[in-house]
C-alpha cells in the first residue's frame, strides 16, 4: 500500500487521539526503522520509550513466535509456566515479592491506586502526586497526572488526588493529611521533561512514607527496565 493511501485510510477510519508524524513505518532492526519509501531512520523514540531491546531482536522474535505457536491466550483463570517463571525472576531482581501482570502502564498505575485504596480501608484514600508527572490516560491516572493538558475536557475527575511540586520534600510533607494513603512519583519524570529527583528528596519521601504509614508508588513505566543503566531507576537511590 502506498503511504498516501495508508494516511487516507487512517484519516477515515482511525480515531485521532494522537497527532501523527507523517511517516509510514514498515520495518525495524535494532536501533533503526525504515519508512515505506525505503528511507532509514535512527529511532530515538523507541516505541515511546519501551523498546529497550531495540526492534526485532532475533531472541525476542523467536520467544514470541514459539509462544504464539503453542498457546495464544488463556486468561487469568488458568496457570501457565512462563508467567510464574517471570514472576519469580522479577521477585529475585527487585524489591517486590509478587507481581501483577497487566497490559499497559496506565493499568499498572490504576492497580497501584486501587491497591492503595484497599490499604486505606475506606478511611484513607488520598494520593499525593507531583506537578509535571505523567501516569496514563485512564480517568484515575490522568487525574493523578500533574499536567493540565491531559485532564482538559474530562471533568469531573476522580476524587482523592493532591498535586504538589516535584522534588520539594517540604511541600509533600505539608500535603499529608489524615486521609493520605500514598505518595506516587517517577524518580525521573519522563513526559514532564526529564526531571531527575534529587537523592535526598527520594530518600526523604521514603522516610516520610515510613513515618506516616503511607505506601510509596514508584512509576517506572518510562524510567525502568534498564533505561537508566540499572534495571530499575530506584536502584540509583539505594
Ligand atoms: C511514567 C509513565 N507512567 C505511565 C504511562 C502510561 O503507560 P501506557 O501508555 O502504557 O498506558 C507512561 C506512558 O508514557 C509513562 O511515561
Amino acid at each position: 500500500m502506498k503511504a498516501e493511501e495508508v494516511k487516507k485510510l487512517d484519516e477515515k477510519y482511525v480515531i485521532h487521539t494522537y497527532k501523527r508524524i507523517p511517516l509510514v513505518l514498515v520495518k525495524g532492526k535494532g536501533t533503526r526503522v525504515w519508512d515505506s519509501e525505503g528511507k532509514e531512520y535512527l529511532d530515538f523514540v523507541a516505541g515511546i520509550a519501551v523498546n529497550g531491546l531495540g526492534h526485532c531482536h532475533p531472541r525476542v522474535v523467536k520467544a514470541i513466535q514459539e509462544q504464539v505457536a503453542q498457546l495464544i491466550h488463556i486468561s487469568n483463570l488458568y496457570y501457565i509456566e512462563p508467567q510464574v517463571k517471570l514472576a519469580k525472576l522479577l521477585a529475585e531482581i527487585s524489591f517486590g515479592d509478587k507481581s501483577f501482570f497487566c497490559n499497559s502502564g496506565a493499568e499498572a498505575v490504576e492497580a497501584a491506586i486501587k491497591l492503595s485504596r484497599k490499604y486505606g480501608k475506606g478511611e484513607r484514600y488520598e494520593i499525593i502526586c507531583m506537578e509535571g508527572s505523567f501516569h496514563g490516560r485512564t480517568l484515575a491516572t490522568l487525574t493523578a497526572t500533574g499536567q493540565e493538558k491531559y485532564r482538559k475536557g474530562y471533568a469531573p475527575l476522580a476524587p482523592g488526588f493532591k498535586i504538589v511540586p516535584f522534588d520539594d520534600l517540604e511541600k509533600a510533607k505539608e500535603a499529608i493529611s489524615s486521609r493520605t494513603v500514598a505518595i506516587m512519583l517517577e524518580s525521573i519524570q519522563g513526559e514532564g521533561g526529564i526531571n531527575v529527583a534529587r537523592d535526598d528528596y527520594l530518600k526523604g519521601i521514603r522516610r516520610l512514607c515510613d513515618k506516616n504509614d503511607l505506601l510509596l508508588i514508584l512509576d517506572e513505566i518510562q524510567c525502568g527496565m534498564g533505561r537508566t543503566g540499572k534495571l530499575f531507576s530506584y536502584e540509583h537511590y539505594e
